[in-house]
Order: C-alpha cells, then sequence, then structure tokens
C-alpha cells in the first residue's frame, strides 16, 4: 500500500465508531486496508493480526503486544488506541527502558511537591494524563520489579497514587504493553512478575518477525522508497532494481521492518539519484552470525557479495557495524586502525555475548558487563545492536 493513501487517519477514526455499532467485522483484505491505512503489508500473517488487533481495539481490556524489535509494536499500540472507544481521550506511550528506574514511578504516576529532593511543584503523572484514554508501556520487561508491583495494584483497582500523596486516584485508563523479550524466562528467572504477566495478558497480539511474513517485503520496500525519496531528494528520484527487490525479498531481517527502513534510507541517500543496485547493498548484511563473532575466523574472501570496507590485512573479523577488527584484539596491525570505530565494535561483540549468555535479560547482562541496565539499554539502542542467538534478534 502506497504512503500517499488518502484515507486520513481521523476518516478512519471515525469510520471505526460507526463501525462499533456493526456487528462482525467484515473479513476481506480490503476491509482491513481501509481501518489500517499506516500499515503496510496484507500477508495471511500480517491480516491475522490486523483482524485481531481489529477485536482487541474494540475491547477494554489490557493488551500485550509481542514481537520481535523493529516489528511495528509501536505503530500496532497507537492503531488499538485509534480504533477503540478511547480514541477521544489521549494516547501515552511511555519506554520503561528509556527512562532511568528513579524517574520511571514519577513519570507514570506523578508526584506532589517534597515528595522527593528535587520535586519543588506538583507534576501530573501519565496515568493522570490518560485518564479516559490509553498508556502505552512500551518494553515492559525492563519494568523495575517495585514498579511492576504498584502496576499490578493499578490494574487490580484501577487506582494509583502520586508520589508522595495519599490520595487515590481513578485510573480509567487502557493499558496497552509491549515487548521483545521473552517473558515466560524472565518469570523463570524471577525479573518479572508472573501475576503482573497475567494481567497484561489478557488480549494478547504476537506480530511475526519480517521473515515469515516475506510477501510484505515488496510493499514495504515500495513505501519506504516513496517516503526516503520524498523526504531526502523529491527532485531526482532513485529506484530498486528488480534484482535488487529479489534480494532484499530473499533476506531474513534480523531488525525486521526498522532495518528495511533504515537501509532505504541510507541507500537513497547514498545513491543521491537514479538506480540502486545489489551491490550498493552494505558489505554487513551478508555476514553470517559465526562470522561476526571476534574468536571465529576470518571472513572467506570468496563471500560473493561482500565488499571490502578496507584495506587492512587478515586476520581480522567483519563485524556487524561494517567494522573489521584484528582478531587478536590486542595487537596493533601495521598500517594502523580506526580506535573509535574498533572500541564500538569491539563493545558491541561483548554486549551481544552478554545478552546471549543470558538469554537477553538486560538486567544479568549489564551485571556482567559491570554497567547499569540504563547506561546498557541506552547503548544497545543507540547502536541498533543485533543479537545473534538470542531468543528476540533485536535488542
Ligand atoms: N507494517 C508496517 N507498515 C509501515 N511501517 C511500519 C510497519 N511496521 C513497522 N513500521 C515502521 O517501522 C519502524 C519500527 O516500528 P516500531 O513500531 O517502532 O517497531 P517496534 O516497536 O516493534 O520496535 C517504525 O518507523 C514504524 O513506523
Ligand atoms: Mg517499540
Amino acid at each position: 500500500m502506497r504512503a500517499t493513501d488518502p484515507r486520513s487517519l481521523g476518516d478512519t477514526r471515525a469510520m471505526a465508531q460507526s463501525m462499533l455499532l456493526d456487528e462482525t467485522p467484515k473479513g476481506s483484505s480490503e476491509h482491513w486496508r481501509s481501518c489500517f491505512p499506516e500499515i503496510v503489508g496484507r500477508s495471511p500473517p500480517m491480516e491475522k493480526v490486523l483482524e485481531t488487533v481489529w477485536k482487541v481495539a474494540r475491547s477494554d481490556g489490557a493488551v500485550l503486544i509481542l514481537g520481535e524489535s523493529g516489528t511495528g509494536k509501536d505503530l500496532i499500540a497507537a492503531a488499538i488506541h485509534r480504533l477503540s472507544p478511547r480514541s477521544g481521550g489521549h494516547y501515552v506511550p511511555l519506554n520503561c527502558s528509556a527512562i532511568p528506574d528513579n524517574l520511571l514511578e514519577s513519570q507514570l504516576f506523578g508526584h506532589v511537591k517534597g515528595a522527593f529532593t528535587g520535586a519543588d511543584g506538583k507534576a501530573i503523572g501519565k496515568f493522570e494524563y490518560a485518564q479516559g484514554g490509553s498508556i502505552f508501556l512500551d518494553e515492559i520487561g525492563d519494568m523495575p520489579a517495585n514498579l511492576q508491583a504498584k502496576l499490578l495494584r493499578v490494574l487490580q483497582d484501577k487506582k494509583f497514587t502520586p508520589l508522595g500523596s495519599n490520595v487515590l486516584m481513578d485510573a480509567d485508563v487502557r493499558i496497552v504493553a509491549a515487548t521483545n523479550m521473552d517473558l515466560g524466562q524472565a518469570i523463570r528467572e524471577q525479573t518479572f512478575r508472573q501475576d503482573l504477566y497475567y494481567r497484561l495478558n489478557v488480549l494478547p497480539i504476537h506480530l511475526p518477525p519480517l521473515r515469515e511474513r516475506t510477501g510484505d517485503i515488496p510493499n514495504l520496500l515500495e513505501h519506504f522508497m516513496e517516503q526516503a525519496n520524498r523526504i531526502h531528494n523529491s527532485q531526482t528520484p532513485c529506484y530498486l532494481s528488480d534484482a535488487l527487490v529479489a534480494r532484499l525479498s530473499a533476506y531474513d531481517w534480523p531488525g525486521n521492518i526498522r532495518q528495511l527502513q533504515n537501509l532505504i534510507s541510507r541507500l537513497v541517500v547514498m545513491r543521491g539519484a537514479g538506480v540502486i543496485e545489489i551491490e550498493d547493498l552494505p558489505a554487513e548484511m551478508f555476514a553470517r552470525p559465526e562470522e561476526l563473532r571476534l574468536t571465529n575466523p576470518p571472513v572467506a574472501s570468496s563471500q560473493p557479495l561482500m565488499r571490502p570496507t578496507t584495506a587492512m590485512p587478515l586476520p581480522m573479523v567483519q563485524h556487524a557495524a561494517g567494522v573489521r577488527v584484528p582478531q587478536d584484539f590486542t595487537s596493533l596491525p601495521e598500517q594502523g586502525l580506526d580506535l573509535t570505530q574498533y572500541i564500538e565494535a569491539l563493545e558491541n561483540d561483548l554486549i551481544r555475548q552478554a545478552l546471549e549468555r543470558t538469554g537477553n535479560n538486560r538486567n544479568q547482562a549489564a551485571k556482567l558487563l559491570g554497567l547499569n541496565r540504563t547506561t546498557l539499554v541506552e547503548r544497545i539502542k543507540k547502536r541498533h545492536l543485533t543479537t545473534l542467538n538470542a531468543p528476540s534478534k533485536e535488542l
């Protein structure tokens, strides 16, 4: 579907509200298309998801969206609110992993003056702001234990108390949560409360990774090409060669749609105008996981699509970020190296290893690396790190 779909979100909200009066949703793809103009992809797995989203939006229970990073969880959460009877209220997203633990509670529930050092005035929290609407708790698996207990109480009692206050306030808010974490494992490791999981998981939505809906790839490529051409060079648009579309349709996209979107804008910026070919792809897209490790043998020079990024001699290892790092990481190669890139690649590799070893548990990985969790999570996000073997592929 094209980005230039004339149907605005406002129209679809009105349509959704009138359709709430209808009985069962019509199942045709035309029907879903009209309800989700911002969501590209009508492969059978995606149609199933959209049908679930449609049904879930009509009810008022807590929703848990599960899926690898970059599969569109934010987009789905926003669509649930837009198509729900609460769409007249605020939609308030909050990323639990992006906010330091000590600030998260006040962000969620607000605080009164003097509640803590530096609280020199009252502040309204997300729950108060979202009254009558929906709150989207992204990366819920990263919520610290004390707040999990408080959130559980909100879900049970539909009430909350701002920090430093005794006043119980109504929480007339629909909670939509999302995570790319294996919550089953987090429960077994006692980093996530089982009772909270059951409370949140009333209406689960599983977003399949892009490799399980490859039929959507051509439409997504077209959509993001239009978007990138519009943003970067509307005068002299770029096009993808047919061979490149075929190649990208066969790729497994560990970073899912976010990776595809980023790749397209990178290709459009780099190419400037004209046809983008397979040769324009970055080398790291063709590195195999085992080639990304420091301990493995060097990349075979016969890799068909591997384009060397530097002229450094072997033994070197190609990293996901396209940086080549000596296998013996204490020796300085003859012709030197880019120290900043080198240190970053080394760090990335160790972060991946820590995440793999802990089954993607960021708290434990942070402990293994002697970092605090927030620092680790920030680094993972900033560098768009992708795990190799951990359950959720991008972190
Ligand atoms: N089906 C889709 N159609 C169009 N854009 C999408 C789709 N799914 C994801 N995106 C885009 O891809 C990016 C990543 O999606 P996001 O919802 O942030 O993923 P997640 O929350 O699962 O990590 C966003 O820019 C989003 O708008
Ligand atoms: Mg997200």
